[in-house]
C-alpha cells in the first residue's frame, strides 16, 4: 500500500454554516422552519428572535420539556442558540392553508371573545393585551398567535397548566393558562387557528402594549 500523508485520508468535512447546523432540525420543523404535517411540530420561521432564543434556552435547561429537543440542545452555548434563533427568525417560507374549523360557531365566538376581551368575571386578561390587537406578537419575546395549529396551541396551554412548559419568572402564560378551562382552551385554539396568518409578520414595538403583567423579555 503506497504511503499517503495523513491529511489525504481525512474525511471531507462539511463547512460549519448555519444551514448545516440546522439540518438536524429539518425533519421535524421543515427545511425553512415552516413546520411539517405533524400537527405538534411547530413552525419556527418568522417568530421573534428573542422568543425563539428563550425557547431554546428553556429546552436546553429543561424548563420546557420535549425529550428529543432537550437532548439535541444539551450543552450548546448561549451564543450558538442565539445564532440559531436569529436564523429562523429571518426566514419567511409561505404558511400552509388556514385550517377550516371543526367546531360550532358558538365555540368559535367564545374563543374570539376570550382572545379579544378576556373574561373579567374570571380574571382572564385579553390575549390581545400582550400578543397584540391583531395577534402579531411584540418585540422582543412575545410570539404571534396566528399560523399555529389548534392541536399545538392546546398542547402548549396544557403544558403550562401541567408544568411541562415553563418560562423564566414571571411566567405570565402559566398564570393565564391556569385560569382557562378545557372548554376555553378548545375555543381559543379553534378560533386562533382559523384566522389567516399575515405573510410577513409585524411585531408591535417593545413596550407598546398594555400588558396586565410584566413578562416576555429576553433573560440575558
Ligand atoms: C424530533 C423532532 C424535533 C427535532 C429534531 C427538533 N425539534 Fe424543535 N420542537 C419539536 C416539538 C414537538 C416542539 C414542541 C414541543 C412542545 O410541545 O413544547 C418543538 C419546539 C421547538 C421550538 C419552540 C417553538 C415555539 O414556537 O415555541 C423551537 C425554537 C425549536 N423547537 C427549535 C428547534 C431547533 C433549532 C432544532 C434543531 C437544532 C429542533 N427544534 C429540532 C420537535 C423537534
Ligand atoms: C400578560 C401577557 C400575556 C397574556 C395576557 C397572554 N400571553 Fe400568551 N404569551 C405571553 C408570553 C410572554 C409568551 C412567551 C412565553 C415563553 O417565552 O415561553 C406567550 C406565549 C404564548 C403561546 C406560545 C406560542 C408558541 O409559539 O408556542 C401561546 C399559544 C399563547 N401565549 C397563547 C395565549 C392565549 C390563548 C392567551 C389568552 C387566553 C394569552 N396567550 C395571553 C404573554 C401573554
Amino acid at each position: 500500500m503506497p504511503f499517503l500523508p495523513a491529511h489525504a485520508q481525512a474525511p471531507e468535512r462539511a463547512p460549519d454554516t448555519m444551514a448545516a447546523r440546522v439540518l438536524a432540525c429539518a425533519s421535524c420543523h421543515g427545511a425553512q422552519g415552516e413546520g411539517t404535517s405533524d400537527v405538534y411540530f411547530p413552525r419556527l420561521a418568522g417568530k421573534p428572535a428573542g422568543y425563539l432564543y428563550n425557547q431554546l434556552v428553556a429546552f436546553r435547561d429543561g424548563r420546557r420539556k420535549y425529550p428529543p429537543m432537550n437532548y439535541l440542545l444539551e450543552f450548546l452555548p448561549d451564543e450558538y442558540l442565539k445564532k440559531m434563533a436569529e436564523y429562523f427568525a429571518s426566514l419567511r417560507p409561505p404558511f400552509p392553508e388556514t385550517a377550516i374549523p371543526t367546531v360550532s360557531d358558538a365555540i368559535l365566538a367564545r374563543g374570539e371573545s376570550i382572545v379579544k376581551h378576556g373574561d373579567t368575571q374570571r380574571g382572564i386578561p385579553p390575549c390581545a393585551s400582550c400578543h397584540g390587537p391583531s395577534f402579531g406578537g411584540m418585540e422582543p419575546a412575545i410570539p404571534g398567535l396566528l399560523g399555529l395549529r389548534a392541536s399545538y396551541i392546546s398542547a402548549q396551554l396544557g403544558g403550562w397548566r401541567y408544568g411541562t412548559r415553563t418560562a423564566a419568572a414571571p411566567d405570565c402564560m402559566q398564570i393565564v393558562a391556569s385560569l382557562l378551562t378545557e372548554d376555553d382552551v378548545k375555543a381559543v385554539a379553534a378560533y386562533l387557528s382559523s384566522r389567516p396568518a399575515p405573510a410577513d409578520p409585524s411585531f408591535a414595538p417593545q413596550g407598546s402594549l398594555p400588558m396586565p403583567l410584566a413578562c416576555g423579555s429576553e433573560p440575558r
